[in-house]
């Protein structure tokens, strides 16, 4: 029996790893990755360089009908990366000052609105695999395996301080554990699709796993949920 293309969700806690699990998990399977945080940031790279207030409802639905975003593979890495309005973006959306001010953005309602129709319409295939915060309960509640990252905050503060400090020797750890605490409280306090584990999502906590060893449990269970269908 030909085994079934699913619809995997990652959602979990700033910098657990959710999208080097996706990664590794797309190449395998060969489905598609979609990184649904790369979308919010896209937005707030353009409302800051734009000066938009976003504390005003109509600059934001104004902004939001000029903002285009695509993700367009990386001939060269295999890799899909972030487009706003025909510009590479994939390098510049990952600096810590996107990251201090995503978090307030991710939390509009219009913004959300924006990010999840894009997001539900690029899954209307199966096979692929999308990571972020309320995937598994607000934009593909039916997927057939939902996953819910954890790790303990200072394995989550060392590996992401290694990935910003490879780009920007200033960076302190402090700086970085002060963000993530404050992107995790934001997220998880929001009024519109906060951050929570969906009751059906299995809970994978990394934080003494090897990329391998998660990679290998969890297409244990994709392969499962595959043969089920
Ligand atoms: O996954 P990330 O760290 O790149 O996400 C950046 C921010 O975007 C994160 O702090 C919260 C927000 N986000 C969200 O609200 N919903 C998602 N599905 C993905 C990200």
């Amino acid at each position: 029996m030909a085994e079934k293309k699913i619809i995997i969700t990652i959602d979990g806690w700033s910098s657990c790893g959710k999208s080097t699990l996706a990664k590794h998990l797309a190449k395998k399977l060969k489905y598609k990755y979609i990184d649904s945080g790369a979308m919010y940031r896209a937005i707030t790279l353009y409302f800051l360089r734009n000066h938009v207030d976003w504390t005003n409802a109509v600059s934001v639905s104004e902004a939001l009908e000029d903002i285009v975003i695509e993700f367009i593979l990386n001939p060269k890495t295999g890799e899909s990366e972030t487009w706003l309005n025909g510009e590479n973006v994939e390098y510049l959306i990952r600096d810590l000052v996107i990251a201090e001010k995503v978090s307030d953005i991710a939390a509009i309602a219009a913004v959300r609105a924006f990010a999840v129709r894009q997001q539900q319409q690029l899954g209307l295939d199966s096979g692929i695999i999308m990571d972020g915060r309320d995937i598994g309960t607000v934009v593909f509640p039916r997927a057939e395996l939902k996953i819910f990252m954890t790790a303990d905050i200072a394995v989550r503060v060392e590996r992401r301080f290694k990935e910003l400090f490879e780009k920007n020797p200033n960076v302190s750890i402090e700086e970085v554990k002060t963000n993530l605490e404050m992107r995790d409280y934001i997220d998880s306090h929001r009024a519109v699709s906060p951050l929570r584990k969906a009751d059906d999502a299995i809970e994978l906590d990394n934080s003494g796993l090897k990329p391998e060893e998660q990679l290998s449990l969890v297409l244990k269970w994709a392969k499962a949920r595959m043969k089920q269908m």
